[in-house]
């Protein structure tokens, strides 16, 4: 089968297409036959093995031949499944994400897939994995956890204010729609150029990063959700309520300790405050995979989509992902 890896670690340019053998699926495994994935900036990290941290997990000069693979997303059909996979069979069309999703198969966990809603388009599908379980775990982890319920009579409960910085992004697209599914009064901040893509995704109020600075906003937000990683925090802290959460996922660009200083910041602060504030990382969670999928099968929940790439042009699609500017998800047709 072909699969697109990377021997070494550099830019795009690294990719290989190489004759790799088939995996077997093992206990508890699905074996897929991918049709789409995406880019997600996990993936030009591993590939760049940046900040240097990656390569205590990826293999110090070079990536271990078991970190070949690249590619998380995954959008395909059920080739063959494991012993005690009970929940899929051959055929189902599923969607989630593993390791080696850049590739004709991938062996993914059953706990990492769920079944594709039949009207959603498999380039769409592709793009939801990682950045989507993201905008999820991350507004849940900010204290956003159901939609808002009163009883006849009772006065509506005020909306939480969430304020989404990089909304036109990967997650933010997401983390937009989900705010509003889960009740909450959106604040979405993005360059000119996407302030109508977010206003249609539902933000009640959108900012404009090159002419207002968020920081300077009155301290009105419930949860400020950070995905840019090119603000301080102590400039976020000024914009939230007494007990409002910063829940952080954009790390600065950097090599070496940059993308670590964030996260450190976050927990010292989170010790004498009794404000939240966090970083984290999105994991793999079935139930909240199949949440995802219930919104997308009712068109609740959309897929942005920048641009689709076929799988001979990966290299222009994961140069047009790192440079920080998508709309949405660049997807990859394999
Ligand atoms: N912790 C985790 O588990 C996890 C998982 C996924 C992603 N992440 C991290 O979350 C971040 C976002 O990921 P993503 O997939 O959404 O990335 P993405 O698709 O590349 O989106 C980044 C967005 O940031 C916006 N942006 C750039 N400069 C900005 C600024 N100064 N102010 C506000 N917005 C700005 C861009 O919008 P414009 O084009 O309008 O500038 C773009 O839409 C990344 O740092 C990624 O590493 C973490």
């Amino acid at each position: 089968m072909k699969s697109i890896v990377a021997t070494e670690y550099g830019g795009p340019e690294v990719l290989r297409t190489v004759d790799a053998p088939p995996p077997a699926p093992s206990e508890g495994q699905v074996l897929v036959r991918v049709a789409a994935s995406s880019i997600n900036p996990l993936d030009w990290h591993e590939l760049r093995g940046t900040p240097y941290v990656v390569r205590i997990m990826r293999g110090l000069r070079a990536p271990k031949p078991s970190g070949h693979a690249m590619g998380s997303d995954v959008a395909g059909v059920v080739e063959s499944v494991g012993p005690g996979v009970t929940r899929f069979a051959v055929g189902d069309a599923v969607l989630g994400f593993g390791l080696g999703a850049w590739s004709e198969l991938m062996v993914v966990s059953e706990a990492g897939l769920v079944h594709k809603p039949a009207s959603l388009p498999m380039t769409d599908a592709g793009g939801v994995g990682v950045a989507a379980t993201t905008a999820l775990q991350g507004l849940r982890r900010g204290g956003l956890v159901a939609p808002l319920t009163w009883g006849p009579g009772d006065v509506e409960p005020m909306r939480p204010r969430v304020l989404i910085i990089g909304a036109s992004g990967g997650v933010g697209s997401f983390a937009v729609q989900i705010a509003k599914l889960l009740g909450a009064h959106v604040t979405a901040v993005t360059s000119t150029r996407n302030l109508a893509l977010v206003a249609r995704l539902g933000a009640d109020d959108v900012i404009d990063y090159t002419t207002t600075e968020v920081t300077r906003e009155l301290p009105r937000f419930d949860l400020v959700f950070e995905l840019a990683g090119n603000r301080r925090v102590r400039d976020l802290a000024r914009i939230l309520t007494p007990t409002g959460a910063l829940v952080s996922c954009g790390a600065p660009r950097g090599q070496w300790l940059g993308p670590l200083v964030g996260p450190a910041a976050l927990a010292v602060r989170s010790r004498f405050s009794r404000r939240t504030y966090a970083s984290f990382l999105a994991k793999r969670d079935t139930a909240d995979l199949q949440q995802l999928a219930d919104w997308l099968g009712t068109a609740a929940l959309r897929v942005v989509i920048d641009e689709v790439y076929p799988v001979e042009r990966i290299a222009d699609a994961v140069a047009h992902a790192e440079a920080g500017h998508v709309r949405g998800k660049v997807v990859v047709d394999l």
